[in-house]
């Protein structure tokens, strides 16, 4: 009975410490990027571990906003909005026709301060909304002031039905020594429930 009750201890003992391992082990890099279904917790330890990741985006009516809050609850790191040095007109019609002929003009409007350094970082997420087809040209500022050759960029944008119109590839363009992955591109109108939506893409992205 004494050497039945001590097999049982010894094997109940094993378990919980091979269970206990399985919950703690921090995921190694090259583990994270093979096994999609890591938990968030462990994705998150990966991420954090060793790449620094920015969140930095543009947004005029708060969709792209919300989008890269999204990310940036799930991934972690930093979170910056590029804000105009000239603010866009409040009005709906008014910042069409602005967008439309800085688009036209191939402007380059500047940015305030961002507080941060974005070269600084390992990993880059990048948001904007679709103006007119393309990103508005205060991205094209973005690009062109920040070089990040042997970076990692990852675009969202939202959008109210051009998808991502081609940004994607205008962003490898822009960075062409940036290792520039599959972006995702949201509805605006409804990015309130896309929360899920968003994890599910990072999730595929190994975050
Ligand atoms: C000036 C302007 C131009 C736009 N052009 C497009 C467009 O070409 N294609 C499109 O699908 N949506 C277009 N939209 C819709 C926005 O991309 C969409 O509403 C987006 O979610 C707004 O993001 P934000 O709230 O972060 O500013 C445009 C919106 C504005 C204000």
């Amino acid at each position: 009975m004494k050497k039945i009750l001590s097999i049982v201890l010894v094997f109940s003992l094993l378990f919980a410490f091979s269970a206990c391992g399985s919950k703690t082990q921090p995921t190694s890099q090259a583990q994270s990027e093979t096994d999609a279904t890591d938990t968030q917790a462990q994705t998150n330890e990966a991420s954090s571990g060793g790449k620094k990741i920015l969140t930095v985006y543009f947004s005029w009516s708060g969709n792209t906003e919300t989008f890269a809050n999204y990310i940036h609850s799930t991934v972690g790191g930093d979170i910056v909005r590029i804000n105009p040095v000239k603010a866009y007109p409040d009005n709906y019609n008014d910042v069409a026709d602005y967008a439309k002929e800085e688009r036209d003009n191939k402007a380059r409007p500047e940015f305030k301060d961002l507080g941060v350094n974005p070269e600084d970082y390992d990993v880059v997420f990048v948001g904007y909304p679709i103006w007119w087809y393309t990103m508005p040209m205060i991205m094209f500022t973005f690009f062109e002031k920040y070089d990040f050759s042997s970076k990692t960029i990852i675009p969202f944008n939202t959008h109210e039905g051009s998808g991502d119109s081609g940004t994607y590839d205008t962003i490898k363009e822009l960075e062409p020594n940036a290792t520039v992955l599959e972006g995702h591109a949201v509805s605006g109108g409804s990015i309130g429930s896309a929360e899920s939506e968003v994890k599910d893409w990072l999730a595929g992205l190994k975050y």
